[in-house]
């Protein structure tokens, strides 16, 4: 790597060059500002240290040029204690903002300038951590927006699979490094020394490329449900970050035509995984844990709900997708309500507030209106999710067998999912719970209760 310093201090210069050689960079040093910009006009550096006091020209302008023209080369700002940053009037986020990856306060010794070098540079991690990959690009950090990017698991990539599109990691507000470039091997290896070592649980992509992320899931999703058996946790994960994945886009971007044939592929592997494998229900209740969101509360409704039609020897695909379908799209109207009134908990709504809640099942067949591939069922499902079997529930009021079936597979199943979320609990404590308040019991239908709870102790349906 080679590296700028422009440090005034004899002192600070000798220290920050013999670590910075220690760890194999070629550092060369800069009497002033303007020899900094003329030497980044002659040759490629990775990393430029300047100090506040730096003159003619000043430590901004040098950074403002570099971010113009330079913009992948990393920055350290190091200056006499935060006292400088208050009598220029500036601020930290301010230097961030400019371009400044890393603030280093004099005084400073050994001690502090190794923690900062370990820190930053275990995460340019070069080829000889990783022997016998394909090489990793040091200088590939880039400073683009955050909003540009689009966050993912990083549980959602394996070992052995290329890169469908460049990933990235975050390292600062606005800044990345791109850990894959697109076509590379993905190396379970790097991933992993990531997570385990530096807590990065997410990978990013720029969020054009949302597409290709989607199909390339669809893709690896098939491939591991067709090797049966092995590997559950990481099909489970797979369908589970895929769905949520696409739910957050359909409540962020709306639903679009495309979007909807990604679902239905989606359903198509959901309906798969839930034929083929066993065992898998109290998995999917117990990964609820982690992350659990409004789009996670959606992965259960639909994994849940295609469990319970399987229970219920429903079993055409066709029947399976619709429902899937339904579960998925089933809150989709709440795009369209106040998000404080989403924030709060159903007990909390004002009445007022609650009417507005009790609209979006209605605001939800309407957003779907249009979309050939959602068919009457799925409106119906979409509708009807919050009518419960007495009649007390919403919009129509309508009772018993009037309702919909397959909704109230989903209105219970939606139900469960919601305890779930508010007592954070898995799903038998959820059923529990559920069950403690004996009016539930008339609210929904029996067999479809049943079914439900046979998923948890019925060797055919779960385990
Ligand atoms: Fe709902
Ligand atoms: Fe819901």
């Amino acid at each position: 790597m080679n590296v700028i310093i422009s440090e005034p201090s004899g002192k600070y210069s000798t220290l920050l060059k013999t670590h910075l050689t220690a760890r194999g960079c070629n550092v060369e040093m800069c009497g002033n500002g303007k020899s900094a910009q003329l030497m980044i006009n002659k040759k490629k550096y990775e990393l430029l240290v300047i100090d506040l006091e730096t003159k003619n020209n000043s430590a901004i302008e040098v950074i403002r040029y570099f971010r113009i023209q330079y913009t992948s080369v990393r920055i350290f700002l190091t200056m006499n204690g935060r006292e400088a940053l208050e009598e220029i009037g500036c601020t930290e986020a301010a230097f961030y903002e400019l371009g400044v990856s890393k603030i280093l306060y004099k005084p400073y010794g050994e001690k502090e300038l190794d923690k900062l070098l370990d820190d930053d540079f275990s995460l340019l991690v070069t080829t000889s951590k990783f022997a016998g990959e394909a090489s990793f690009n040091v200088n590939a950090e880039v400073t683009l927006r955050d909003d540009l990017f689009t966050r993912i698991p990083a549980d959602d990539f394996f070992s052995g699979n290329r890169a469908p599109f460049d990933l990235y990691i975050r390292i600062n507000p606005n800044r990345y490094i791109m850990l894959f470039k697109r076509g590379d091997q993905i190396s379970l290896g790097r991933l992993k020394w990531y997570r385990d070592e530096k807590k990065l649980d997410f990978l990013y992509f720029k969020t054009k490329d949302r597409s290709k992320y989607v199909q390339y899931m669809n893709l690896l999703a098939e491939k591991l449900l067709r090797v049966p058996g092995k590997n559950l946790v990481q099909k489970v994960t797979v369908v589970k970050n895929l769905t949520e994945k696409f739910i957050e886009d359909i409540y962020k971007e709306g639903i679009q035509p495309q979007l909807v044939d990604e679902g239905i592929k989606i359903c198509e592997n959901i309906h798969s995984m839930i034929t083929k494998e066993k065992k898998l229900f109290k998995l999917a209740s117990k990964m609820h844990d982690k992350y659990p969101t409004i789009y996670s509360h959606s992965f259960l409704v639909v994994f849940f709900s295609t469990m319970t039609c399987k229970a219920l020897d429903w079993s055409s695909p066709y029947t399976m997708q619709k429902v899937s379908l339904g579960a998925m799209l089933h809150d989709i109207g709440k795009v369209n309500i106040d998000p404080y009134i989403m924030s709060l908990k159903i007990g909390e709504l004002s009445k007022v507030q609650f009417e507005e809640y009790k609209k979006h099942p209605e605001a939800g067949v309407e957003l779907v209106g249009n979309f050939k591939l959602v068919t009457g069922e799925v409106k119906q499902i979409i509708h009807q999710h919050h009518e419960l079997a007495d009649g007390s529930g919403f919009p129509q009021g309508i009772s018993g067998n009037r309702i919909f079936l397959p909704a109230q597979v989903v209105g219970i199943v939606d139900k469960i999912a919601r305890v779930m979320a508010e007592r954070k609990v898995n799903a038998i404590d959820g059923l529990k719970i559920f069950f403690s308040d004996h009016e539930n019991v008339n609210r929904y239908n029996r067999d479809v209760v049943k079914a439900f709870i046979s998923c948890f102790t019925d060797t055919r349906v779960g385990f």
